[in-house]
């Protein structure tokens, strides 16, 4: 059998192909394989010298010019594929909208007998899409608009891919994924294709790079042993997030996915200031666990004013839901949620970062780590350390890592 195979992306914009393309590539080299990337806009984007192509109207099907110029990009990584393949290279994955019959049967007839497979991705979240559609709106191309205008134009684009869009049906091989889900929908493999087991394996798996789990600073709250609330950082917190900013200075990190608390959005802010770009994404999945009735007191009050609640969380942690509010079991879903939304939206980026709280950070952490559900409340979350973890099909790496500044003063 022959080891060389073609992977057609299909989909609308802003569907998850770039991240689904590069998760695939990146894991595929890993295993060893000689795998390359082939990305449309992004070679639009390089050849366009005078930076028209990012408006709507470059898209319309009724523009001659600009269908012609999207040809002619199609063609032109068609052959550096062809290339790369005659020159040894295994796996070419052709990244673009690919929504036409007929430029997927343009992309078939260049690669005579090398098997093609379709990966249409697709992503029903609206909510992600919407929070997709914004982080596109904030790229490079569209920086010459205000956000509501590059948003408009984006939205239109899409409208005009949209309105060409024909479904796969005859293509031999095709996969239909939820790329929000990470999982397969539809198949249809017609013949052996090399590497396919694997390629299911690493569509359905979460990957990560590079995860760095930090918690927020201190805060009032914190220095006062009170829970929840929406306080601020104190001055030692301000530091703390300044000696985050200075440790992570020369690390890229394109977003900073936060809760909607302040404590948050405190300490990401300096980190933001000091990257270039970096966009702060304010997710609720990651507002800290609700204590109901308990909210805004210290554990001592807890323990004098409500020793019931006490004495029925201390054996019971994961399980044990505050009177009007949350626990560790009942916010396992909407966590899991705002790390699929992070993992859509990161674009698989080198980098990612989380600033969160310690409860919702130690059910991130546990949902890499396969801890005991009795554990989970109990993991070290420390203000002076952060967690980097690194998860691929070859290895799982946690580490906690101090930030701490020695010469500041706390
Ligand atoms: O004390 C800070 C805090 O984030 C509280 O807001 C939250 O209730 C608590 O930690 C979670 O930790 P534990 O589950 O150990 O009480």
């Amino acid at each position: 059998m022959g080891r060389k195979l073609v992977i057609v992306m299909v989909g609308l914009p802003a569907r998850g192909k770039s991240t689904m393309a590069r998760k695939l590539g990146r894991t595929l080299e890993l295993d060893g394989i000689r795998v390359r990337i082939f990305n449309n806009g992004e070679l639009r984007r390089q050849l366009d010298t005078n930076a028209n192509t990012s408006s709507s109207e470059f898209f319309s099907p009724a523009n001659v010019q600009g269908r012609e110029m999207r040809e002619q990009i199609s063609r032109m990584n068609i052959e550096k594929a062809q290339a790369f393949l005659a020159d040894g290279g295994e796996v070419a994955i052709m990244d673009a909208s690919n929504v036409t019959r007929e430029r997927r049967q343009t992309i078939a007839a260049a690669f005579p007998g090398v098997p093609l497979c379709c990966l249409e991705c697709l992503n029903a979240d609206e909510e992600a899409l919407e929070a997709n559609l914004e982080r596109k709106a904030r790229l490079k191309e569209f920086r010459h608009l205000p956000p509501e205008k590059a948003l408009e134009s984006f939205v239109k684009r899409i409208a005009y891919y949209e309105s060409i869009s024909e479904p796969l049906d005859t293509e031999p091989n095709r996969i239909l994924v939820d790329s929000f889900d990470s999982c397969i929908l539809q198949e249809q493999i017609t013949e052996v294709l090399p590497y396919y087991d694997r390629i299911r394996d690493i569509i359905t798996t979460r990957v990560v790079r590079n995860l760095f789990l930090v918690r927020h600073g201190e805060t009032v709250y914190n220095r006062e042993d009170r829970i929840g609330g929406d306080s601020e950082l104190t001055d030692k917190g301000l530091e703390q997030a300044k000696a985050l900013a200075e440790h992570f200075a020369t690390v890229r990190i394109p977003i900073i996915f936060t809760s909607n608390y302040t404590r948050t959005l405190q300490t990401a802010s300096p980190i933001a200031e000091r990257q270039d770009p970096c966009s702060i994404i304010a997710l609720p999945e990651f507002n800290e666990i609700h204590a109901g009735v308990c909210e805004g007191m210290t554990y001592e009050e807890i323990r004098q004013k409500m020793p019931h609640v006490a004495k029925a969380r201390g054996p019971n942690k994961y399980r044990y839901v505050y009177p009007g509010g949350e626990g560790y079991k009942t916010m396992e879903e909407r966590v899991h949620r705002g790390l699929k939304k992070v993992f859509f939206l990161n674009n698989y980026d080198e980098n990612i970062m989380i600033v969160g709280h310690r409860a919702v950070n130690r059910m991130i952490l546990s949902s890499f780590l396969s801890r005991q559900e009795e554990e989970i409340p109990y993991i070290y979350m420390p203000q002076d350390c952060y967690y980097h973890i690194q998860v691929d099909p070859h290895k799982r790496i946690f580490e906690l890592i101090a930030y701490r500044n020695v010469t500041s003063g706390w």
